[in-house]
């Protein structure tokens, strides 16, 4: 993939955000972290991990960004997203990972939403003029980026409203080494790819294992309408 002068906003500086950072790094993008506190102990850790990364406000890295990573807990999904700024988000492709989880700690996680709405929902309605796409919800961190499975490279499924973002998010996707992108359709997509992150947490949790991903065999070559 050929590198990019794109400024990417991270919005969470927590393990995924971290990682995700890292990853658009290498492919040459500008990294600016939002965080509620860019002078914390966390948001000193991830510069450090992320040495060509930023930190600020989350309404700054929103203004400065051309593409916006969510990486926010969903606790805090909401008051991230408004510290941002929807206007500041206008027009801007924005990769929603967030799961809404539940009791995770408890090690038995649930899904705050589904059948009706969901955290990919909830983003797009908070931040209207966005191009949300869902994506990278379904995959440990660990193998967010440049997925190393002995079997093969797995695909990502995501879904959004606008198909040049999510062509936006495929190539990036192939720059992180996934297989393919599979476009489920639009935003209300993402309530099939949340449980399918709860199916990934719930194989893993019974089997104490946290090295799988999803691909998809025999896959179409007509794309959804
Ligand atoms: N961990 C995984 O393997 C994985 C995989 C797929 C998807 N996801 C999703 O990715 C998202 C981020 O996960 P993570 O594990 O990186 O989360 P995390 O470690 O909890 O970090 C999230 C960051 O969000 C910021 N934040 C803003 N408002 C907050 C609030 N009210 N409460 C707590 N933190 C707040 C914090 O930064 P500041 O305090 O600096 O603002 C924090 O560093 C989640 O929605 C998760 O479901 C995670």
């Amino acid at each position: 993939m050929q590198t990019t002068s794109k400024t990417v906003a991270v919005l969470g500086n927590g393990m995924v955000g971290v990682t995700i950072a890292k990853g658009f790094a290498s492919l040459g993008y500008q990294v600016i972290f939002g965080t509620r506190n860019p002078d914390s102990d966390k948001s000193r850790e991830a510069l450090a991990a992320v040495p060509a990364a930023r930190a600020s406000s989350y309404d700054y890295a929103a203004r400065a960004a051309d593409l916006v990573f969510v990486a926010l807990p969903w606790a805090g999904l909401q008051e991230g997203l408004e510290l941002a700024g929807p206007a500041n988000l206008a027009g801007k492709t924005v990769i929603d990972a967030v799961n809404p989880l539940l009791d995770f700690e408890t090690g038995s996680p649930r899904l705050a939403v589904g059948f009706s709405d969901s955290a990919g929902e909830l983003v797009q309605r908070l931040l209207p003029q966005a191009r949300v796409v869902k994506a990278l919800n379904s995959i440990t961190v660990g193998h967010m980026i440049q997925p190393k499975l002995p079997d093969g490279q797995p695909d990502m499924f995501i879904a959004g409203n606008d198909k040049e973002a999510k062509q936006e998010v495929a190539a990036i996707l192939k720059g992180f080494g996934w297989r393919s992108a599979i476009d489920m359709g639009d935003i209300t997509a993402s309530r099939l790819l949340e449980p399918l992150a709860m199916l990934w947490i719930s194989y893993a949790i019974q089997r104490q294992h946290w090295t799988h991903g999803f691909s998809l065999l025999g896959q179409a070559t007509a794309q959804p309408a």
